[in-house]
């Protein structure tokens, strides 16, 4: 396939299926979760941060992380990929579908809606006895833990961490979605994380179109019935979205 009937393919696909990584939102200056640990955290692995045993053995620390990213993502802007993504959800309407391995919350904030999110959410905190999800106070006026507003208990990051279970019902829809999609896209991950790098080959064993949009290739580059070789923004722009 190339460039123009990857275009065509888009156009016409009745049914879109998005998977969307860290690359998109790169252009909005927020670090990839390994290029965020410079500094005071660099002496940190990533499992030490974010898995449920390191908040168990620390929990001030990983809150102290989590904050500090907080606060950087409500600093970003979405960007031109974020934009161009919400524009293909208004074209395709019910037939769209986004699923994120972000936890940033910028596709929300460009107006994706039907969106969900398979890691959590930087934005939300979610309680450790009750469940309840609740948005974070602004980062000048949130000090770490928060309290839950229905129960009183601590709350955690509301991330799915390594070890921990994707929710269910988001990574339901997401697979129905790839599976029933004429066109998916690929974006600015390096798809080696499961399960979310599995949902490509959802679609093409079901005979659809996957196009990667990625400036480097990676794991699944070899399946992609094609491949836009640049950022997000420019990549999706080319693809006349
Ligand atoms: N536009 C598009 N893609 C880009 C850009 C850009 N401007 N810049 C970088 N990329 C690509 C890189 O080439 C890489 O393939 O984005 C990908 C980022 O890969 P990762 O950092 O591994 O991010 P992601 O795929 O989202 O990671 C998956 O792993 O770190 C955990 O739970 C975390 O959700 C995350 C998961």
């Amino acid at each position: 396939m190339n460039l123009s009937e990857a275009r065509t393919a888009l156009q016409k696909a009745r049914r879109v299926a998005v998977l969307t990584g860290a690359g998109v939102s790169a252009e909005s200056g927020i670090p990839t979760f390994r290029d965020a640990q410079t500094g005071h955290w660099a002496r940190f692995r990533p499992e030490d941060l974010a898995s449920p045993e390191a908040y168990r053995r620390d929990p001030e620390t990983v809150w102290q992380w989590y904050a500090g990213r907080y606060a950087d993502v409500t600093r970003a802007q979405p960007n031109e990929a974020h934009r161009l993504l919400a524009r293909l959800e208004r074209a395709k309407g019910e037939g769209f579908f986004l699923a994120t391995q972000n936890v940033d919350g910028l596709h929300q904030r460009a107006g994706s809606q039907r969106l969900v999110e398979l890691h959590g959410n930087l934005t939300h905190a979610r309680c450790e006895t009750c469940g309840t999800v609740a948005p974070l106070p602004a980062p000048d006026d949130f000090t770490p833990p928060p309290i839950c507003p229905v129960c009183a208990a601590r709350m955690r990051p509301h991330i799915v961490w390594f070890g921990e279970y994707l929710p269910e019902r988001a990574l339901e829809a997401a697979t129905r979605a790839f599976q029933e999609a004429d066109v998916a896209l690929i974006v600015g991950t390096s798809a080696v994380v499961y399960p979310a790098a599995g949902l490509a080959f959802e679609t093409l064993r079901k005979g659809g179109v996957v196009i990667e949009v990625n400036p480097e290739e990676t794991d699944l580059t070899p399946y992609m019935s094609f491949g836009v070789r640049d950022v997000a923004s420019r990549g999706l722009a080319a693809l006349h979205i």
